[in-house]
């Protein structure tokens, strides 16, 4: 396979990354799901429901908005991709739009799902509610600390909302507890993962339910600028799945450049950082061989960032491939910087982003471009969720 081309193959190898390496008791699950959502995702009526509920529930397509300050500022053309627009006010619905149905199609009365910032919670939460399934949320004790309204949010519209009490009670940790409950409960359950992680299929189903983003871009740009192809796209990656759908239509359009942005935390070698692609080495996570923070002998070491959407040891395989391939650049942000770069789109554009986002609009700072360029970055969710974040930084 050329390098440079970005495909899953059958098996769910992006390269040498993907697969899906799970416990003997997760094969049925893992298999059934393998075996369905082609079919399923590409049948008539799956189709017609998940783009009613994209368009009349969602609120898509979302805008694609010329950033007029920020481009002054910067020297360039800069549009923003408003997935902040979504209801619940990130792209993570996209994703628990396309995989509650094709629950609901493969029989399954149970969601389960992890969440980090809570969107994807709240995300599970709301589609469970809109289709009457009962929902059980993990989340780490720490992020429901951090992410407090996101936890009510998720109680308000009926989902179960559970601790995870292990390791560093994030994320990760989350994902551990939910893996474990599908294994205990086979047959009437579904996991509805939240990024382009976790074992094949999923990374490759969420990145399409995602690919939603750059399916849009390429109609807006021809509609704004006479072309399709942006010159450079920026998201941020926690997991992947806003960058994945972001970049999912120009993987192999080389003229576009595939700007990919990670957490630095506290810096990227202070030992609390979440730079999976500079501080990583290949390993198993979470059922697919990628990129993850270990130790030398191979334990998971526990990632910091500011944002709870993107404090994961890992990147989804295939990011791992974008950047073993040098296909994607890869950029790593600061807690600090990101804050600031938060703060000042809320001052230049009036739109307070989510922390996880903020990180993408730093980036503009840390690489070159030329001022003929138009880049687009995906504001992947909106800021109320970090309010309190917002106010405990307080240098504003
Ligand atoms: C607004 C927002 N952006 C980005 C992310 C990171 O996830 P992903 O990398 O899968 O897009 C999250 C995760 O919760 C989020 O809430």
């Amino acid at each position: 396979m050329d390098k440079a081309i970005i495909k899953v193959d059958e098996n769910g190898f992006y390269g040498q990354f993907g697969g899906a390496y799970i416990p003997e008791m997760l094969y049925p699950n893992i298999e059934e799901l393998r075996e369905n959502y082609e079919s399923i995702m590409a049948s008539g009526d799956f189709r017609e429901e998940f783009d009613r509920l994209l368009r009349d529930y969602v609120g898509r397509p979302t805008p694609l908005y010329f950033a007029n300050r920020l481009s002054e500022k910067y020297g360039a053309k800069i549009y923003l991709k408003r997935e902040d627009l979504c209801h619940t006010g990130a792209h993570k619905i996209n994703n628990t739009v396309g995989q509650i149905i094709l629950a609901r199609k493969l029989n399954k009365k149970r969601i389960i799902a992890e969440t980090g910032a809570g969107q994807h919670g709240v995300a599970t939460a709301t589609v469970c509610a809109l289709m009457g399934m009962e929902c059980t949320v993990y989340m780490g004790a720490v992020d429901m600390e951090r992410q407090k309204p996101n936890v009510e949010r998720m109680r308000i519209l009926g989902a179960n909302v559970v601790p995870a009490n292990s390791g560093s009670k994030t994320l990760k940790d989350a994902t551990n507890e939910a893996m474990r409950q599908w294994i205990n409960n086979p047959v009437d359950t579904h996991y509805i993962i939240g990024s382009v992680v976790g074992p094949h299929p999923y990374p490759e189903m969420v990145a399409r339910f995602q690919s939603v983003i750059s399916a849009e871009m390429k109609v807006q740009l021809m509609e704004k600028e006479g072309r399709e192809n942006p010159d450079l796209v920026i998201a941020c990656v926690g997991g992947g799945s806003n960058a994945a759908g972001a970049f999912y239509h120009y993987y192999n359009q080389a003229d576009v450049r595939l700007i990919a942005v990670e957490a630095a935390g506290l810096g990227v070698l202070s030992g609390k950082s979440a730079a999976t692609t500079v501080l990583g080495k290949p390993g198993i996570l979470h059922g697919s061989r990628t990129l993850l923070m270990q130790t030398a002998d191979g334990q998971v070491v526990e990632p910091h960032s500011i944002s709870a959407g993107l404090d994961y040891p890992g990147i989804g395989p295939v990011h791992a491939h974008l950047f073993d391939s040098g296909r994607g650049e890869f950029v790593a942000v600061e807690d600090e910087h990101a804050m600031q770069a938060g703060i000042e789109l809320s001052r230049l554009e009036g739109i307070i982003p989510a922390i996880e986002s903020a990180h993408a609009f730093h980036a503009l700072k840390q690489i070159k471009y030329r001022s003929s360029d138009v880049i687009v970055i995906n504001l992947s969710g909106r800021g109320d969720k970090d309010l309190e974040t917002y106010i405990k930084w307080g240098n504003y």
